[in-house]
């Protein structure tokens, strides 16, 4: 949440910034601000997002060869002109950005009221500026050491950049909790939430460790640990080209993402399932093979869309593996004391990596004695670092805020594990493990095939785009589908929906139906086809609306439901990751025919680093 962007060296800072703060936009979007330094420091901020900046400085000399950017996902205060960032220091020498909460503001606030500082801004980020500055002023030597010295009292998650107006050839960095990159080119650095901002520039990059603090010239990068010792850099090389984070011709980043699943997919099975040999290759499972197979339970933890992947791989690892699973909220898991046993497998799901939530309850869950297995896309990213082993969902950059080739490259990977682990443990026959391989195989081009219906699908988001409520229900394997689709169209066209185990509805929810209301059922074909069919013979009783996402040549659901669009057949187990696609879409067509804003829809941000 926020993203930032910094640079300094002897290019004109201002366009590398406004671009990099284009491209962490999806961090957040209430605000944005730039802070440049030629001779003095000049700061401009605006509400809204990044093109209003970029509109309102049209005209202005922005000429400097170092400035910090950021774009805001408001916390502390509203999203305001005043609220935006860089907020600058009370003698307005210093300039900084800040991504995450400092959840010790209050006292620290109260103590440089009581020395006279008066406050701008409603953030906490202010707190913290002045409180450097305070320290900078009476206590330490250098900028640097004042920022070591607060930061020591700092409770709560940042990344925080400063500039200084007497320093000009220096910014101070320092993290904790929230993502820090630093990409080295020729005496010239930039700095940023992550790689977008950079890849154009240099490919050699730094991910900066919680409590390092990076003091940045054009030709220097010191890296620091709190007791003021020096770090050597390990410089990563990025395997990241700018065409991936570029929308490609289409309209939106959503879109684009949706019509990658064929290669996303196709991506995270290269190298890993081989159906000729009739084998998968995972190093992250090999190397821990015993360690898996002896594992009493395993915990899936993640949040909202990755949440919805956990739920329904506990369907398939208890099924495919006969393993007890749990699947976790990662905020009430973090909170709740769960009883954890050393030999615990918890799997961590995350496209980000950095997700606050998610990250604190693995470091706790960790403390106790589990043994962490990220499946993460961000390679590098803090949950990849934490997890003792993992397997990257290699979906490539995401971009739009809803989630969506993530999802289905975090099932393939889930799905993998399972299959694996259920042959290795004898709790699926060979047969039954080869034909899953098999019908593995088949799913980027069955999912190519459900792409093409994308026509149908928006004819169907523009009939029912007025709908104030929608219904989703789905059963077994599709139940996680069907909580999936009620979550993309919440977000993306604000219609309020909700997603029910179908045979639930008739315990409270089927009070909600009445004539129209658009009921989606996730009813492709599987062990309790017949008892969905019951369920939407229920709903047309009562003269709802049923559209329904159903297997090729099910004739029984197409002559019951109002609208259907039928997807290829596939092993029940993996029919999920067809019958979501359609779902995605439709979340997509219905924003798009209600003229909303699908890659930054109102009040989300990518990257959930605060809890
Ligand atoms: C929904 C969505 C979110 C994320 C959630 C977890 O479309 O994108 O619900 O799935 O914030 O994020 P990650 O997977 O980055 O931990």
């Amino acid at each position: 949440m926020c993203g930032i962007v910094a640079y300094i060296g002897s290019r004109e800072a201002y366009p590398i910034i406004l671009k990099g703060l284009q491209r962490l936009e999806y961090r957040g979007y209430d605000s944005a601000g730039v802070a440049l330094l030629d001779k003095k420091l000049e700061i401009y901020k605006k509400k809204g997002k990044v093109a209003e900046l970029e509109a309102s400085l049209v005209g202005k000399n922005l000429h400097a060869q170092a400035g910090i950017g950021h774009t805001r996902w408001a916390t502390h205060g509203e999203p305001s002109d005043r609220n935006a960032h860089p907020h600058r220091s009370s003698s307005g020498k210093l300039a900084m950005v800040h991504n995450g909460i400092i959840e010790n503001f209050a006292p620290i606030k109260k103590e440089l009221v009581s020395k006279g500082y008066v406050f701008e801004s409603d953030t906490d980020t202010e707190v913290l500026l002045h409180f450097i500055e305070d320290i900078y002023k009476h206590d330490a030597k250098s900028l640097e050491e004042a920022v070591r010295i607060a930061l020591k009292r700092i409770v709560g998650a940042y990344v925080i950049i400063l500039l200084d107006q007497d320093h000009p050839d220096t910014l101070i960095a320092a993290r904790k909790g929230s993502p820090l990159v630093i990409g080295i080119g020729k005496n010239e650095h930039f700095l940023a939430s992550d790689a977008s901002p950079i890849i154009e520039y240099t490919k050699e990059v730094v991910y900066i460790n919680d409590y390092e603090m990076a003091i940045v010239k054009p030709d220097e990068l010191i890296l620091k640990n709190p007791g003021n010792e020096r770090i050597t850099p390990f410089i990563t090389k990025l395997d990241m080209e700018l065409a991936a984070i570029e929308k490609g011709g289409y309209d939106h980043f959503m879109l684009k993402e949706i019509f990658e699943q064929p290669t996303a997919v196709f991506d995270c099975l290269r190298g890993r399932l081989d159906p000729k040999a009739g084998t998968i290759r995972m190093g992250g499972i090999d190397k821990h093979l015993d360690l898996l197979k002896e594992a009493k339970r395993i915990i899936l933890v993640g949040c909202g869309t990755s949440w919805h992947a956990g739920l329904l791989a506990e369907y398939v690892f208890e099924e495919l593996c006969r393993i007890p699973v749990e699947v976790e909220y990662a905020s009430e898991f973090r909170y709740r004391n769960p009883v954890i046993h050393p030999g615990d497998v918890i799997i961590a799901i995350s496209q980000s990596g950095e997700t606050a939530d998610t990250l604190v309850a693995l470091e706790n869950a960790k403390k106790q004695g589990a043994f962490i297995f990220g499946v993460v896309n961000v390679v590098g990213s803090s949950i990849a670092r934490l997890s003792q082993a993992g397997a990257y969902t290699h979906a490539g950059p995401e971009i739009g805020v809803a989630s969506t080739k993530a999802f289905t490259a975090q099932l393939t990977v889930l799905y993998l594990i399972a299959m694996k682990l259920g042959f290795a443990k004898s709790a699926i026959t060979k047969e039954r493990y080869l034909h899953l391989i098999n019908e593995l195989a088949l799913i980027p081009e069955k999912i190519n095939e459900v792409l093409r219906k994308a026509d149908d699908i928006k004819i169907l988001a523009e009939k029912y785009k007025d709908a104030r409520d929608f219904l989703f229900l789905g059963r077994g394997y599709n139940f996680p589908i069907a909580l999936e689709g009620a979550l993309k169209l919440k977000e993306i066209s604000y219609i309020h929906a909700e997603g029910y185990p179908a045979a639930e509805m008739k315990h409270g929810p089927i009070a909600l139906v009445e004539e129209g209301l658009p009921i989606v059922f996730v009813a492709t074909k599987d062990a309790y086809h017949e008892k969905l069919v019951s369920n939407a013979q229920e709903i047309k009783a009562r003269k709802g609306k049923v559209l329904a996402i159903i297997t090729e040549n099910d004739t029984i659901f197409h002559e019951i439901a109002d609208e259907t669009i039928a997807v290829p057949a596939a092993d029940e187990i993996l029919a999920p990751l067809l019958s979501v696609v359609p779902l995605q879409l439709l979340a997509y067509y219905t924003g798009l025919a209600k003229g909303l804003d699908v890659d930054k829809p109102r009040n989300l941000a990518k990257s959930v680093t605060v809890e």
